[in-house]
C-alpha cells in the first residue's frame, strides 16, 4: 500500500522557502534529465533558472500558486501552478500544472499524488481552468503516473532551452468536472 502522507504537510509556500524550492529544483531537474552526465550547456540552463530570485518572483505573481510537502528536515516536494499560460493543444485551457518535483529519495510514497490533487484542488478553488502540463516524451515514468492520475494524453509540443527543442507529451486532466461536483457536494 502507499505510504501516503498527512495531508496537513502540504501548505502554500512562503518567501522563506524560495531558496529551498531552489535547490529542490536543481537536485530533480539534474536527477531527471541529465542522468548519463552534466554538461556546461544544461548546467548553465539550471543554474540560470532555478534562482532564489526566480521563486521570489513567482511567490509575488498572482496567476501562480506554489504548494510545498514538507518532513520534520524540510521541503521534499512541490508542485505549481499557472494561470493564463495557454495549452499548446485545442483544449483550450489556461491554466497549467508548470512544475510537480519530488526529491527522488521521497518518490514513490505517494507524495507525488497529494501534491497534483492539491494542485487541481487550487485550480478548483480559484475557478481556474482544468489544468494541463507538458512533460518530456522520454520521461515514461511521469506520463505513467499523470495517466495513473486523470490525465489524458492531448498532443505534442516543444521544449525550447536556448535554442534547442525538445518533444514534450501535452496531457490534460479530464476528471476535473468529478473533482469540482465532488468538492461543491462535500461543502454541503
Ligand atoms: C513524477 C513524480 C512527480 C511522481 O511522484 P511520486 O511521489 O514519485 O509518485 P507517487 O508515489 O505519488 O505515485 C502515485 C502513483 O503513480 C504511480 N507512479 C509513480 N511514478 C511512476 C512511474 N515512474 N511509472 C509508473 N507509475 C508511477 C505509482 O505507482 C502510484 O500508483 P498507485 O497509486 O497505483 O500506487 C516524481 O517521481 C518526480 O518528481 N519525478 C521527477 C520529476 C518529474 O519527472 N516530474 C514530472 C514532470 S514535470
Amino acid at each position: 500500500m502507499t505510504d501516503t502522507p498527512d495531508p496537513g504537510s502540504i501548505r502554500t509556500a512562503r518567501s522563506e522557502d524560495a531558496s529551498c524550492l531552489a535547490a529542490l529544483s536543481i537536485e530533480v531537474w539534474v536527477g531527471t534529465y541529465l542522468r548519463q552526465g552534466v554538461s556546461s550547456f544544461f548546467a548553465d540552463y539550471a543554474l540560470g533558472q532555478f534562482t532564489r530570485e526566480h521563486f521570489l518572483d513567482l511567490l509575488n505573481q498572482p496567476a501562480e500558486i506554489l504548494l510545498v510537502s514538507e518532513n520534520q528536515e524540510g521541503i521534499d516536494g512541490y508542485v505549481r501552478v499557472s494561470h493564463r499560460n495557454p495549452c499548446p493543444g485545442d483544449s483550450g485551457s489556461e491554466t497549467e500544472i508548470s512544475t510537480l518535483y519530488v526529491q527522488p529519495r521521497h518518490q514513490g510514497k505517494g507524495l507525488g499524488q497529494s501534491l497534483l490533487a492539491a494542485g487541481v484542488e487550487a485550480c478548483c478553488t480559484n475557478g481556474w481552468d482544468a489544468p494541463w502540463l507538458a512533460t518530456n516524451s522520454e520521461n515514461k515514468g511521469a506520463i505513467a503516473f499523470y495517466l495513473n492520475q486523470g490525465f489524458e494524453k492531448a498532443g505534442l509540443t516543444h521544449f525550447e532551452v536556448q535554442g534547442r527543442r525538445y518533444l514534450n507529451e501535452v496531457l490534460l486532466c479530464t476528471d476535473f468536472k468529478n473533482r469540482i461536483t465532488g468538492q461543491v457536494s462535500g461543502n454541503r
